[in-house]
């Protein structure tokens, strides 16, 4: 039986763990047997030293054994896709790309969190859907992947809860922002839920935990390596998180918008990163193409109506209803006017996701209610000309005081100037 204070004292020193010890550590852990000071100094132990890959492995493995674990690919006798985002503002990406890669033959199959911050998680997000049902059994899950060939549902409380557990302790003593710790809990979940092959989309810049392309690569390479490891395919993003993906940020909001993208008329950017994430899982999957033909396929889906109808079925297969009539609308909207002409040279992410938390879109604590119905519309995009008094962008609130503080809120998120910025798609780069 190890004893936790031996192996805090080896990684405080700089000395590595035997793969048995770690997983030894994290069982004893999840168990109940470890008390939280003892894997908190251990944490922050990590934070200092870090983690070398063998150990990173052991830590995953044990994370995935603490709880059940799902095998999608033999349950389907199919190659199953996941796709999963490490967060940002106005980032609705798994409701427009499931569809699509799902239209296009590919089952996909994800489970979600719900997360505190700006807006809600994609959960949050789906339950804006009147009558959406998060909480599938495995078997609904498994069936409702093979007979729609898509299914976003809730992590179940069984699922890795060494992470559930080892996270929320990690949260309150500073060691959340630790790249083997991150890797080891995001990947834990993809492992446990059973895709064959996942997408990351790595969120890089002001709206995101990660502020820097090099941050950002460094943590993609060392998931994607946990998960090549695993025997799982994974192809990470890196894309811009400067400015909130798309125009809308909100729960309602995102959800409309998603469907837009589904039926080709989104906006630009969040349009490009859908087709360009469903055609990297298209050629992860069985079918045997390459990115440019998968990117073709997810093209193709979008114009013929197929990614829509899929978007449909999979919303009533999860008993909502996909009609955008039937989203909850706030009542008052309001404008956000240009104070002069000039070029959109910024829209900071973190600024407008702090109006949409403030305007109800998202919690605080783990038991703040979410108002689907808040949120905002950024019209205007960095880069955009813009006339003054032309809309910037559109507060969607409960009331008129919160709307009023919006405004302002929204107005101090955009910088405006004479000259038009460095031009920067939403793709950065490509772990692959
Ligand atoms: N998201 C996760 O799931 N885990 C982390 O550690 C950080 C972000």
């Amino acid at each position: 039986m190890i004893r936790p204070a031996d192996l805090i004292e080896q990684k405080r020193n700089g000395g590595e763990h035997s793969p048995d010890d770690l997983v030894e550590l994290i069982l004893a852990y999840a168990r109940g047997e470890v008390p939280d000071y003892q894997m908190a100094a251990w944490c922050m132990a990590v934070y200092f030293r870090g983690l070398t890959a063998t150990e990173t492995d052991a830590l995953t493995d044990a994370m995935v054994r603490s709880g059940e674990t799902l095998d999608l690919g033999a349950a389907l006798g199919r190659t199953v896709v996941d796709k999963h985002s490490t967060g940002g503002v106005g980032d609705k990406t798994s409701i427009a790309v499931g569809p699509i890669v799902a239209a296009c033959g590919v089952p996909l199959g994800k489970m979600s969190g719900r997360g505190l911050g700006h807006t809600g998680g994609t959960l949050d997000k789906l339950e804006s859907i009147p009558g959406y049902r998060v909480e599938l059994t495995i078997e609904e899950f498994v069936a409702q992947l093979r007979e729609v060939g898509m299914a976003i549902v809730g992590q179940t409380a069984d699922l890795v809860p060494a992470d559930k557990k080892l996270y929320a302790l990690r949260d309150v003593t500073a060691t959340v922002d630790v790249d083997p710790l991150i890797a080891s809990s995001i990947m834990s979940k993809k492992l446990a839920a059973g895709a064959d092959a996942v997408v990351l989309d790595v969120k890089v810049g002001d709206g995101a935990f990660l502020r820097t392309l090099e941050e950002g690569r460094a943590l993609a390479e060392q998931m994607r390596q946990i998960g090549v490891r695993a025997g799982r395919a994974v192809t990470c993003l890196l894309t811009d998180m400067d400015q909130p993906l798309g125009r809308a940020v909100g729960n309602a909001l995102e959800v409309d918008e998603a469907r837009d993208t589904v039926r080709g008329d989104g906006p630009g950017d969040f349009t490009e990163l859908v087709l360009d994430a469903s055609a990297r899982l298209l050629a992860l999957s069985d079918l045997g193409i390459d990115v440019a033909e998968g990117r073709r396929k997810a093209e193709e889906a979008v114009a013929n109506g197929s990614a829509l109808d899929t978007y449909e079925r999979w919303i009533r297969a999860q008993g909502g209803d996909p009609d955008p009539a039937a989203l909850e609308r706030a009542p008052i909207r309001r404008p956000v006017p240009a104070p002069r002409d000039g070029f959109v040279t910024r829209l900071g992410a973190r600024a407008i996701g702090n109006v949409a938390l403030e305007l109800g879109a998202g919690r605080r604590t783990k038991t703040d209610e979410i108002d689907h119905a808040v949120g905002v519309l950024c019209f205007a995009k960095r880069g955009d000309t813009v006339l003054a008094g032309d809309d910037l962008a559109e507060v969607h609130a409960r009331d008129d005081v919160s709307a009023e503080t919006a405004v302002a809120g929204v107005l101090a998120a955009y910088e405006l100037g004479d000259e038009a910025p460095p031009e920067r798609g939403i793709l950065l780069d490509v772990v692959a």
